[in-house]
């Protein structure tokens, strides 16, 4: 299948699809712990079938054009992904996500994934808006979006509970003119 080079140290983003059910789980079954801190992402993927399933909810999102999940492999393994959680091509605005086997954390996988994710989504579909909900707990996520140039909106105060703890939810955004003015300054070397 097609895949997009992440840079030159083999990363790349390709589309995450049902068949890739297996090698989904096994990638699953290595992360489980560090991915489950602070989101249900896979927590219910525990065998090939209820893998599929979730492949396949994503599948059906993207035909649906209300969203889309695509995976990282970094030297032809599946390391983690990042996704459009939501996808509202009539409002503008959308949701994005991601999670990474811990062996792959630290190296802006995902930084550089969400790159080419908001990229498209401004350039190619016209969206307005890009979120990104983070726990206030998760220090790694909100330096995500924090490098991607967004802004904390808004703090939901103890609106997710997870794993019998309530967390403070941030929502972070950035906005298509905000997006472009920061790719042009980086292109320019500007800070
Ligand atoms: C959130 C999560 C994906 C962040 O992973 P991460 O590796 O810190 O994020 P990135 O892939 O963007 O990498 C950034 C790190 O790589 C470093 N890095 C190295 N090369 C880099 C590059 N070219 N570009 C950007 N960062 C780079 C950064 O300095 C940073 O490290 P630091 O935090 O020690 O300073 C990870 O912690 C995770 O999977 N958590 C579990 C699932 C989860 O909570 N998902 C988020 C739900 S809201």
């Amino acid at each position: 299948m097609y895949a997009i080079s992440l840079g030159d140290d083999g990363a790349e983003l390709r589309p995450l699809e049902p068949w890739h059910a297996e090698e989904f789980l096994a990638h699953l079954d290595r992360g489980r712990e560090f991915i489950g801190q602070y989101i249900g992402f896979g927590a219910r993927e525990t065998d090939v079938d209820s893998a599929r399933a979730l492949l396949t909810s994503y599948a059906e999102k993207r035909a649906a054009d209300s969203g889309s999940l695509h995976g990282i492999w970094l030297d032809g393994k599946l390391v983690g992904g990042v996704l459009f959680r939501t996808f509202d091509a009539a409002q503008g605005n959308c949701e994005a996500g991601c999670w990474l086997e811990p062996a792959a954390a630290g190296r802006g996988l995902v930084t550089r994934a969400i790159t080419v994710l908001i990229d498209w989504a401004v350039d190619e579909r016209g969206m307005h808006r890009v979120e990104w909900y983070a726990a206030t707990a998760n220090g790694p996520s909100i330096n995500v979006a924090r490098r991607l140039g967004m802004t904390r909106d808004a703090v939901l105060r103890e609106s997710r509970l997870h794993r019998g703890v309530r967390h403070d939810i941030e929502v972070w955004s950035v906005l298509a003119p905000e997006w472009r003015a920061a790719r042009a300054r980086a292109s320019r070397g500007d800070h």
